[in-house]
């Protein structure tokens, strides 16, 4: 990325669908002096509150959501094939752990004291909008049977992208 040079998303064609879920992406959270970052392949972005938004879905078992639920800024980044083990690795390990942009080989930028990876080609800057827990009572059976063995929920965030840099 080097310099975050902002420019407008209605400017660019972008497909939702493989940007999340083939491409993957990096939700970096926190500041210059506490942050961390972890693979999603599940999320969107659209419209809400005449708001450019995008969400995504954390567990409660990441340690990612202890940085969304106390603070309201964060990225989505998108990166190139290559780093494709990078992002493997983020999304296997835990920040609780190891600093994982130091193992993964990523370079931690800032940009209002939000973190991204330099290596990123798409970084959406998010401000927390609304934080939505799926609980038990709001998922149909089936879907609970399938992704909710473990009762480890998802928390849904939506969020206004505030800025948007690309290579
Ligand atoms: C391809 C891929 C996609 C993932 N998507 C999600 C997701 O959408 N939501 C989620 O909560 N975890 C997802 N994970 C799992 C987290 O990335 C993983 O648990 C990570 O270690 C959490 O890191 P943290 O504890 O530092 O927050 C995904 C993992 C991979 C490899």
């Amino acid at each position: 990325m080097h310099t975050f040079q902002p420019f407008k998303l209605t400017d660019i064609d972008l497909n939702p669908f493989t940007k999340f879920n083939n491409e993957w992406a990096l939700i970096s959270t926190g500041n210059k002096s506490k942050y961390n970052t972890m693979t999603v392949s599940w999320g969107g972005l659209g419209v809400f509150w005449h708001k450019q938004v995008a969400m995504i879905f954390i567990r409660e078992s990441r340690y990612t959501k202890e940085f969304l639920d106390s603070g309201d800024l964060f990225s989505i980044s998108f990166l190139d094939e290559e780093y494709r083990d990078a992002l493997k690795l983020c999304g296997a390990k835990s920040g609780r752990d190891v600093d994982k942009f130091a193992e993964a080989g990523l370079t931690p930028c800032f940009r209002h004291n939000i973190p991204y990876p330099d290596e990123a080609n798409l970084v959406l800057l998010c401000n927390k909008l609304i934080a939505v827990p799926l609980t038990e009572d709001l998922i149909p059976k089936k879907a609970m049977d399938k992704f909710y063995a473990d009762k480890d929920m998802h928390t849904m965030y939506l969020a206004e992208i505030i800025e948007s840099a690309a290579r």
